[in-house]
């Protein structure tokens, strides 16, 4: 399976540390072009590589890193995502004041799901900061992370990428069940940092 990063901030270069850091391939995309992504591209080679946006877009499992206001404009134009996995990652909140943005009572990713006609979408990575995104094993455990979404072998996919990450992925269930107890700001699960010992 390949892997595409949508966002070369703080989030997905963390995610494209620990990838290439277990030998895992992948791509990376900014809104500038991967000239701009030179100094990781070296830093990451020879498993990750900067690449276009619409390149990233095209991996068999794409992970959003993008700000949650330029979400809808970054996904613009992109090629049509068939059944492809997209992983919503996008925090529903301004930056940096992380006030939350209007939903008008809908989750998050029914709102992503929205924008990614086809896709099978699968909310993860939500609870984590990019900060210790590359301390999985904390003490000798394994961090915990929650998934969660609609299409099952869509979640299975994420869930054993994101265990040889190096976490312990915990599937959640359905978007709906996922995004009531795991969406940020807002629902108890983010900021806790479980471990499973
Ligand atoms: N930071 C965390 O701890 C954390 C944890 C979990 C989830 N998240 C989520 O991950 C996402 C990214 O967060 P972040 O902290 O990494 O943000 P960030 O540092 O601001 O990075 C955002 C990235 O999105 C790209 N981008 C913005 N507009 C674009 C466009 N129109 N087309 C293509 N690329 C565009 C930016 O490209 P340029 O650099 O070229 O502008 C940048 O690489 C957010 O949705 C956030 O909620 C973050």
């Amino acid at each position: 399976m390949s892997i595409g990063i949508l966002g070369a901030g703080a989030f997905g270069t963390e995610l494209a540390r620990n990838l290439s850091a277990r030998g895992i391939p992948a791509v990376i995309a900014n809104s500038r072009g991967p000239a701009s992504l030179a100094a990781l591209a070296e830093e990451l080679a020879p498993h990750v590589r900067a690449v276009s946006f619409d390149e990233a877009a095209r991996a068999d499992i794409v992970i959003l890193a993008v700000t949650w206001v330029k979400l809808a404009n970054a996904l613009q134009g992109l090629p049509h995502w068939g059944s492809r996995i997209v992983v919503d990652a996008a925090n529903p909140d301004e930056v940096p004041s992380l006030k939350p943005v209007e939903l008008n009572g809908r989750l998050s990713s029914e709102v992503v799901s929205d924008m990614l006609p086809g896709a099978r979408v699968v909310k993860a990575f939500i609870d984590i900061e990019a900060e210790i995104f590359n301390e999985p094993a904390p003490a000798g455990g394994r961090r915990v992370l929650f998934y969660s979404g609609n299409d099952a072998e869509a979640k299975r996919q994420v869930g054993d990428l994101m265990a040889q990450m190096g976490f312990y992925a915990v599937d959640l269930g359905s978007l709906a069940v996922g995004g009531s107890l795991a969406q940020f700001p807002g629902e108890p699960f983010p900021g806790i940092n479980f471990v499973k010992f």
